[in-house]
């Protein structure tokens, strides 16, 4: 592997695999205390991408997890237009569902450019796609 240049953030409820380089931060991204954790490391500087590919562990409630689901990605959203360079982009993984369009409609208000994705790696039969959002209005 090369040099890292630049700086790396990982965050996940989870415990993650070290990546040498990498900065790693084991919380709920919903909590106050994480974000001010994330926003410590990134200390002001401006943000080239923003990948959030969280999900819930879901109950089987689809009004339950719909909105659990939109929750994280509104987070993410909100930490992209705090952070992100002007130029910068967030990418993040959504769901094909009731909330789908209200989440685009999102992306449309921050973002300049906002395109789906379904990468060849995410099963056809699974309702994840992802958006990219580039360069803030
Ligand atoms: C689809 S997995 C992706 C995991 C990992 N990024 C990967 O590629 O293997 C979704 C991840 O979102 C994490 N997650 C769910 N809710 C979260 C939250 N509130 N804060 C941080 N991570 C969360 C889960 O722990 C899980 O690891």
């Amino acid at each position: 592997m090369g040099e890292i240049n630049g700086t790396i953030i990982s965050l996940d409820l989870l415990p993650m695999e070290h990546i040498e380089g990498v900065h790693y931060i084991q919380g709920d991204f919903r909590e106050e205390s994480v974000l001010a954790q994330l926003e410590e490391l990134v200390q002001g500087r401006p943000v080239d991408l923003v990948v959030s590919d969280m999900a819930p562990n879901l109950s089987g409630n689809s009004t339950t997890d719909g909105a659990r689901v939109e929750h994280l990605i509104e987070l993410a959203v909100d930490f992209a237009t705090h952070h992100l360079r002007p130029e910068g982009a967030l990418v993040a993984k959504v769901f094909h569902g009731p909330g789908y369009d209200d989440l685009v409609k999102l992306f449309r208000n921050h973002f300049k450019l906002v395109k789906p994705l379904k990468p060849k790696s995410s099963r056809d039969k699974s309702s994840e796609t992802f958006l990219i959002g580039i360069g803030l209005k």
